[in-house]
């Protein structure tokens, strides 16, 4: 690999789920790190207080503040070279807050807003997932309009967080799963690191300025089925299937309440319609596994080997709300 001339990275969002594994992505390739987080507080979540310990421990800079706080989002700015942001759904807006600072600053060189899912300009979805779609492409269209030099990652599913999902393999006594679908339609199944480590990589690469970096090597497109059958092979058990077809996706996503239609519509899009694997790569796209071939992406194997072990990764429920 070569070694980049270190860029001071700021992330917004360092706490979270994918926003941890960026974090530890940008120290391991020696960047000078900062993360934007809100002020803690009597109701600051002890696992988060403890994160930002620990990352103050491996040297990155926590800045406390809120996302209202525009003097103080333009003085981050101007210390830093490259944002990201990993905020989560229900702030994707918020973003536009970002945009106002970096461009008030005038000095950022990269910015990389909070995507990291399917590919928000290249698929259609369900309305209650095509809504969190659209405020994304308004951010992306907010960050052109102002002219800010972008990287668009498209991590696609991110392993696992999908795995938990989808194989509950927490729960030992638990012996069915739900197949979304009919199961056969592929999906593609990224480790976290390896999506952080793609995103690092570009976020400070010239070449990948004003570009998509799209997540998806081919060899981790594989149908819910034989995900289902690599793990009971692994574990020598097998589960029961209980299909959850096309129309009862539909269904739940006209009838639940907002926002627990979205997560029925984002497993649709990616299990029913295909969303992560039915769209050719433009020529200016960039696939992430064959332009950084080093990164040598966690195959889904890997993946599932990962949850064999003592301490693996927990559920996480997401953040609709
Ligand atoms: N491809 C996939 O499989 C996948 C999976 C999950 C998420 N994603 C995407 O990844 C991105 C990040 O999502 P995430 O789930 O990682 O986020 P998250 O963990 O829910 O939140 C990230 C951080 O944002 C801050 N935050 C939370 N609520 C906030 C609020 N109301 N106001 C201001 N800050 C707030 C918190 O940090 P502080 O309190 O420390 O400030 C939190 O740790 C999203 O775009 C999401 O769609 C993709």
């Amino acid at each position: 690999m070569e070694h980049p001339i270190p860029s001071r990275i700021l992330v917004f969002g360092g706490t979270g789920y994918i926003g941890k594994y960026l974090v530890q992505a940008s120290v391991s390739m020696a960047h000078p790190t900062l993360v934007y987080a809100r002020p803690s507080s009597p109701l600051t979540p002890p696992a988060n207080l403890k994160l930002r310990d620990r990352f103050r421990s491996i040297g990155v800079t926590i800045i406390e503040g809120t996302l209202e706080e525009h003097e103080k989002l333009v003085s981050t700015m101007k210390v830093v070279d490259v944002v990201i942001s990993a905020l989560p759904y229900p702030k994707v807006l918020d973003q536009l807050k970002i945009i106002d600072a970096i461009v008030v600053a005038g000095n950022i060189k990269r910015f990389v807003p909070s995507d990291f899912g399917c590919e928000e300009d290249r698929i259609s979805a369900l309305p209650p997932f095509e809504a969190v779609l659209e405020k994304k492409r308004k951010v992306r269209r907010a960050v052109e309009e102002a002219g800010i030099p972008f990287t668009y990652i498209s991590g696609n599913c991110c392993g696992a967080y999908f795995v938990n999902l989808l194989l509950h393999p927490h729960e030992k006594s638990r012996d069915d799963v739900v197949v979304y679908g009919t199961g056969e339609a592929k999906a593609v199944f990224n480790h976290e690191e390896d999506v952080a480590q793609s995103t690092i990589r570009a976020a400070v690469d010239p070449r990948a300025r004003n570009r998509l970096v799209v997540c998806r090597p081919l060899k981790n497109a594989i149908s819910q089925l034989d995900l289902l059958s690599l793990w009971e092979k692994k574990t020598g058990r097998s589960f029961e299937k209980r299909f959850l077809p096309d129309e009862e996706l539909v269904r739940l996503s006209n009838t639940l309440p907002d926002p627990e239609n979205i997560p029925v519509s984002i497993l649709h899009a990616i299990f029913v319609r295909g969303g992560t694997v039915g769209f050719e790569l433009g020529k200016d796209d960039i696939e992430a596994s064959e332009f950084y071939p080093d990164l040598k992406f966690a195959t889904v194997d890997d993946i599932l080997e990962v949850f064999l072990r003592p301490g693996a990764p927990e559920p996480y429920r997401g953040n609709f709300k």
